[in-house]
């Protein structure tokens, strides 16, 4: 099986501006707080948020990053984000649509001091997941945080369990976990990559 393609999600988000309730269940704004608590930093200087569909952990990290670089494979998604922002006067975060990690943004000098892969990972088949380990890795910068939470059920476009992908990422060169935490519908782990 390859990756999920990106019209999937685009017609996802043209039947449902937002298809996974992101912004309103109870269950993804507990566990966007339970992420953004376990960020070890109240400051970062340029995060990166791979996967942002419509901006709800974006507008979060916006409030604690200098700057904040989101990517999502979906237009529709990318331009629900930018009004979003802009709605809020959020003006510190490059919206792009990139697809992962076929394209990747332009890593600033030194790395991005915090990623978050916040349900994403899981529809990457092996090899664009090699491929995105291997790009996450360069764009860490050292001292960096790399966040990732995942729903940890079946479902229909699964492609990677859960655990696979985060093992893979706690298997990166140079990182210390600093939060493990995994309850009954998700994992959410954070590693500190050393200085
Ligand atoms: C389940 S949503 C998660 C949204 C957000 N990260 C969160 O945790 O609430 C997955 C998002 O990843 C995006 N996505 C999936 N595959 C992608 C890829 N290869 N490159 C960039 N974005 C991708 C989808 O368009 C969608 O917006």
């Amino acid at each position: 099986m390859g990756s999920v393609a990106a019209d999937h999600f685009e017609r996802l988000y043209r039947v449902h501006a937002d298809p996974w309730h992101v912004g309103s269940a109870w269950y993804e704004r507990r566990k966007r707080g339970l992420l953004l608590a376990c960020l070890g930093r109240e400051h970062y200087a340029h995060a990166f948020e791979p996967g942002c569909g419509g901006g709800d952990l974006t507008r979060r990290l916006a409030q604690r990053c200098g700057r904040v670089c989101a990517v999502d494979v979906a237009g529709s998604a990318v331009a629900r984000c930018r009004a979003r922002l802009a709605a809020g006067g959020i003006a510190n975060v490059d919206v792009l649509t990139l697809d992962l990690p076929r394209r990747w943004p332009a890593i600033p000098p030194g790395g991005f001091d915090l990623i978050v892969v916040s349900e994403l990972a899981y529809y990457l088949d092996d090899a664009s997941l090699g491929a995105f380990l291997a790009a996450l890795d360069a764009s860490l910068a050292a001292g960096g945080e790399l966040a990732a939470c995942h729903w940890l059920a079946p479902f229909d476009d699964r492609v990677q369990p859960t655990d696979a992908v985060h093992d893979a990422l706690a298997a990166l060169p140079g990182l210390s976990p600093a939060v493990l935490h995994r309850e009954e519908q998700f994992r959410l782990d954070l590693w500190r990559r050393r200085p």
